[in-house]
């Protein structure tokens, strides 16, 4: 359980927490709009839209345990799981990459990171994804996707050449209908691995050894 004390990343994470509660108003406001037109990102500029604290520890555990250096996330909203990213990175000295499409999200979450004291440790890409990760050359160990889920295939093709043996990919919403397709494709290839987690929540895709 998260508390306001331990350390600067703990007492970040639980200060915003607290305010993502209150976020459920605009999430609901965002979803009505949704049916008179398709959801845009611009939508949700606002909204948190963040990973449970478990899933935060277990990907704390995921990093420390597979020795996870090179970290790109897709998806940094106000920085929730990327502060979680950032605890994990911090015991194995790696370092991450993250891209979020809504400036104004993208430096609340840089004032969070510095709040937290993990600014050294976190590259902050602002625009889309396609284009900040577009010339990303170095290794990935973990990619996390959690941005808009008609992106999930485009970025993993684009980035696929950036994979080794021991990549995971992390796929956050994996029960929402673009994520099934793009999971179905992966599924099709015979070279990943999928393991379903939270209920169908999220998936996790690994190399077949
Ligand atoms: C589900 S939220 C991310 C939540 C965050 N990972 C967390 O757990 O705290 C998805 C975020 O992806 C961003 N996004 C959507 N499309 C994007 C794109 N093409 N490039 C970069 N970010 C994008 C949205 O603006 C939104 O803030």
């Amino acid at each position: 359980m998260i508390t306001a004390a331990h350390n600067p990343i703990t007492a970040t994470l639980f200060e915003l927490f607290t305010d993502a509660k209150n976020d459920k108003l605009r999430i609901i406001k965002g979803l009505v709009k949704s049916i008179v037109r398709p959801m845009q990102p611009e939508d949700f500029k606002h909204a948190y839209l963040s990973i449970s604290e478990e899933q935060g520890l277990y990907l704390v555990d995921l990093i420390k345990k597979n020795k996870l250096k090179n970290i790109v996330e897709f998806g940094t909203s106000f920085g929730i799981s990327t502060l979680f990213l950032a605890q994990g990175a911090l015991e194995t000295k790696g370092r991450i990459i993250t891209t979020e499409l809504i400036a104004s999200k993208a430096e609340k979450a840089i004032e969070n990171f510095k709040k937290a004291e993990v600014s050294n440790i976190i590259d902050v890409r602002i625009g889309d994804a396609m284009q900040t990760l577009q010339n990303h050359i170095e290794p990935i160990d973990l990619l996390f996707l959690d941005g808009w889920k008609d992106l999930y295939q485009p970025l993993f093709n684009m980035l696929e050449s950036n994979f080794h043996t021991n990549t995971i990919i992390y796929v956050d919403n994996a029960n929402m209908s673009d994520t099934q397709k793009f999971l179905s494709v992966i599924s099709e290839t015979e070279k990943y691995h999928l393991q379903s987690m939270y209920g169908g929540k999220s998936v996790l895709i690994t190399y077949k050894q």
